[in-house]
């Protein structure tokens, strides 16, 4: 049996799959390619030593996971595959609602046809909107602000509906906050497209000289140095949190949510200092206007992760800047070099 890995190629997606292969699960990997390169397998087979079956198309096409799933045998899906920046996802809102939406459609039909009941989902910190007090946890409210939001929300919701429907589902909903850092090896990252809108990419940019200085989003917000304040969680421990996840959903019915955060925020300047005392490197910076649709301060509660699925965050603020220059050091284009 193999857990079907929808996105696999991507950020979060490629360092999950480590993780499960390391495990000794058996894994299938599915993706467009939308936003990540095909170079990410073989570095994949390269960190583990492993081979895994891996399918080229989008969770749209009802032939193409027709194929995936008559040819392989599925226990569990971690369903990955979605666009994700939030300004794009303004510009754009029918591209984003078409794929994230419809292509978790589609998945749960073929899923249910194939008789294939377990799935893992890929949700974000961003549900909880504008109005909730940190730590945030699970039983909070839900909100959106941006078509992307929107899409991450209505997909928790149809997962639970469909949990609700027939007590033969198992919907894990991860809510991720910030990921960053990337495997220690050097060899997988995070490759945004274009210029990067999140702050991690941002700065290991600037530091390598790609761009000129990093724009802070506001220093004027009710937090300790006036900076918006984060959870960064490093991407190998959302991994093991994955890891954790896929046991759980795979000994248990009914829909549950859990955060994957470290439970402790920093602030875009504690981010930019740490980065630059632990890799001898000056960031360059300038003080911006807030960014629309920005938080002041937004970290997780992560105690019910640690008591259900008795996974706790373990890497530190250091560790996170180290390893994400490492990558952007050893691959300065991406999955071209
Ligand atoms: C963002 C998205 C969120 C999404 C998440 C996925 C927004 C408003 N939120 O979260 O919906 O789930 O990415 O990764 O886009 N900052 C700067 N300069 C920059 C970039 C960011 O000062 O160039 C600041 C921001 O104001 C914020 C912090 O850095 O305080 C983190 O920003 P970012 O990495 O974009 O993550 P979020 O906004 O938390």
């Amino acid at each position: 049996m193999s857990i079907l890995i929808t996105g696999g190629a991507g950020y979060i997606g490629s360092h999950t799959t480590v993780e499960l292969l390391n495990a000794g699960f058996d894994v299938v990997l599915v993706d467009d390619f939308s936003n990540s390169s095909p170079a990410v397998l073989e570095r994949l087979e390269k960190i583990t030593g492993k081979k895994f079956p891996f399918y080229q198309g989008s969770i749209l096409d009802t032939e193409f996971l027709d194929k995936v799933f008559t040819k392989e045998d599925i226990e569990l899906v971690i369903h990955f595959a979605a666009f994700k920046a939030v300004g794009e996802s303004v510009q754009k809102p029918l591209k984003y609602y078409k794929n994230n939406i419809s292509g978790t459609i589609t998945l749960l039909e073929k899923m249910k046809e194939y008789d294939v009941k377990n799935i893992v989902f890929s949700s974000s910190a961003t549900v909880y909107g504008t109005n909730n007090p940190s730590p945030m946890t699970e039983d909070m409210p839900t909100s959106a602000i941006n078509p992307y939001g929107y899409t991450k929300l209505m997909m928790e919701q149809i997962l639970t509906d469909v949990a609700a429907s027939d007590p033969s589902w198992s919907v894990t909903n991860l809510r991720y906050f910030n990921p960053i850092g990337a495997h220690e090896s050097g060899l997988i990252g995070e490759l945004p497209n274009g210029i990067p809108n999140n702050l991690m990419p941002y700065i290991t940019q600037v530091a390598i000289g790609k761009l000129p200085e990093l724009n802070v989003f506001g220093d004027d917000y009710p937090t300790p140095d006036g900076t918006g304040v984060r959870d960064y969680i490093h991407v190998l421990d959302l991994a093991s949190g994955h890891l954790a996840a896929v046991k759980y959903n795979l000994s248990h019915k009914g829909a549950e949510i859990f955060n994957l955060g470290t439970g402790h925020g920093y602030s875009v300047l504690d981010l930019v200092k740490t980065f630059e005392a632990e890799n001898k490197v000056t960031i360059p910076y300038r003080i911006q206007g807030r960014r629309a649709g920005d938080i002041a301060t937004c970290y997780a509660s992560p105690e019910k992760a640690k008591e259900v699925l008795g996974w706790e965050a373990k890497k530190t603020l250091k560790d996170m800047v180290r390893d994400s220059w490492r990558w952007q050091t050893t691959n300065p284009n991406g999955y071209e070099d």
